[in-house]
């Protein structure tokens, strides 16, 4: 990389990520996924939107904390209070960087803000001198940059490179732009702005025409030097530009790209499952890079081709994005340092030896079930533990289900709520219906199920199901997870957490609402 630029990886799981419907994250999650991101030397870790809720406020506070070698980022409109909040929340951060925005299109002017073009970017140059009194790390987005007049655009980014912006970023916030034209947009920018070799230019993609990843590239061909990504592209509606598919695409292709990050890829395959774990969105079969298919060669001349020589059939290496085949690495006679030094392996600290042992009395449970525990059981098991463990305000106790042919399912189950045991029992069409049946005759939280979705983690029969529950009530989505080698207790594991976490307090409010 000596005569290459940097490319600067700027990831936003934590924030663009955490907006699509039902993703939300707790504050411990959200540290275990911005450690995974600072192992993988990612350059600057968004941890959220510090105004939104005190939770937000909490988690963004939480990774700074936490992280010493990325950068950590905070959301805030150009409004001193969200700037404000901002810069408290990102107090104990090492380095710690202001993302502040406004929208520049004309719709987005007069029909949101009911502001005039003049009053933009007087509001956007304070925004950003207000930023610039807590860091000298100060990134500033014209939102719906994508639709946005360049001439508008060259005015207000060369006022806010004056005002002390360090990094400018160009958002296609309803994911509009195509890759010739958005690459031409980026060129004419950093041309035609007098000061521009002041600052970073960066770009932001969403993915609702799919063109996320091919936009950032383009972008990056005519001068960006920052992409904003996330995770297996989660995101607001479509998604964002996915890490994995833009580092990799510039990693493999440095005989064209003038850049290069520095993150190690090694790490992309365990952040895709940590972040799909945690979310309970999973990873398509044949997603880029980090689906399970990504490097699997079905037909006979591919194998064959591959065999002879990998490169025939191969532009990756597998294990250079972290793929390694199903390792044990647990049995039931591992002990509870080989436990708690694996977990470390796998980027999880216990908070406490009590958190250690209820983890390690887990794993002891699930290896009397099962014969060979894998990395991904691991991860599954301290998914499980991190959300029981903030908000348990009902527990499974006990669970029986009869499943007969010709007969109807039944369920009866024992759950513990605020310390006192209820009983109930439900037929339905199935097991797991009747047992979500028995759940609501003593819980009934009144919510829509969105979603019920179940996985195997690793392969074959004896493998724990993952499954992910999704409810919706009164506008709010959340996501329960459970697991369990019984995928009937997985999925009611799965519900009463959704039930439990449908009950907590912290309710986030959108960035781009403007009534926080
Ligand atoms: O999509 C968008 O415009 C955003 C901004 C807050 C950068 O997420
Ligand atoms: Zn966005």
């Amino acid at each position: 990389m000596a005569d290459k630029d940097r490319l600067i990886i700027f990831d936003t799981t934590l924030r663009d990520g955490e907006q699509s419907p039902g993703a939300s994250m707790t504050r411990d999650e959200k540290v275990r996924i911005a450690r995974a991101l600072e192992k993988m030397r990612v350059d600057v870790i968004e941890a959220g939107f510090p105004i939104a809720s005190p939770g937000d406020f909490d988690a963004v506070r939480a990774v700074a904390e936490t992280v010493t070698d990325s950068t950590v980022c905070g959301l805030a409109r150009a409004l001193d209070k969200d700037i404000d909040r901002a810069g408290e929340a990102l107090k104990p951060a090492r380095s710690a960087r202001i993302h502040t925005f406004i929208a520049t299109s004309p719709i987005h002017m007069k029909m949101k803000l009911r502001m005039a073009p003049e009053q933009v970017i007087e509001q956007a140059v304070h925004a950003v001198k207000r930023a610039r009194r807590y860091t000298d790390d100060v990134e500033f987005s014209p939102e719906d940059a994508g639709r946005s007049e360049p001439d508008f655009l060259c005015r207000i980014l060369e006022a806010v490179i004056d005002a002390g912006a360090t990094t400018l970023n160009i958002p296609d916030t309803v994911g509009y732009n195509v890759p010739e034209q958005f690459g031409a947009l980026i060129g004419e920018l950093i041309e035609r702005i007098p000061n521009a070799d002041k600052a970073v230019f960066s770009v932001h993609c969403h993915n609702d025409l799919g063109l996320a990843v091919a936009n950032s590239l383009s972008a990056v061909m005519n001068g960006a030097r920052q992409v904003e990504c996330t995770i297996n592209g989660l995101g607001e509606r479509a998604g964002n530009a996915a890490l994995e598919e833009v580092v990799m695409a510039v990693r493999t292709r440095q005989d064209i790209f003038p850049c290069d990050t520095r993150l190690d890829t090694t790490q992309i395959v365990k952040a895709s499952r940590l972040v799909s774990n945690i979310t309970g969105f999973p990873v398509q079969p044949n997603k880029a890079i980090v689906g399970a298919n990504a490097f699997a060669h079905e037909s006979g001349i591919h194998q064959d081709g591959v065999l002879k020589s990998r490169e025939t059939y191969e532009i990756m290496r597998a294990e250079d994005v972290g793929w390694s085949a199903n390792r044990m690495v647990m049995g039931k006679h591992s002990g509870r340092n080989a436990f708690r030094t694996r977990m470390r392996e796998l980027g999880v600290e216990f908070a406490s030896e009590e958190e250690l042992n209820e983890a390690f009395a887990r794993f002891k449970e699930l290896a009397d079930k099962k014969h060979e525990i894998y990395d991904e059981d691991l991860q599954a098991l301290v998914t499980e533990v991190s959300t029981e463990t903030e908000n348990e305000r009902v527990k499974l106790v006990a669970l029986r289900v009869c499943s007969e042919t010709g007969e109807k399912p039944h369920a009866s189950l024992t759950l513990n709520i605020d310390g006192e045991e209820r009983q109930a029992e439900a037929i339905g069409g199935g097991p797991v219906d009747a047992a979500f049946r028995a759940i609501d005759e003593i819980v009934d939280c009144e919510a829509e199920l969105l979603l019920y979705s179940v996985n195997n983690i690793t392969s074959g029969t004896d493998s724990q199901g993952e499954v992910t529950v999704r409810l919706e009530k009164g506008g709010r989505i959340v996501n329960g997870q459970g697991s369990d080698t019984d995928i009937v207790i997985a999925s009611a594991k799965a519900y009463i957490n959704a039930i439990n976490r449908m009950a907590s307090a912290d309710q986030r409010a959108h960035p781009q609402n403007a009534d926080v």
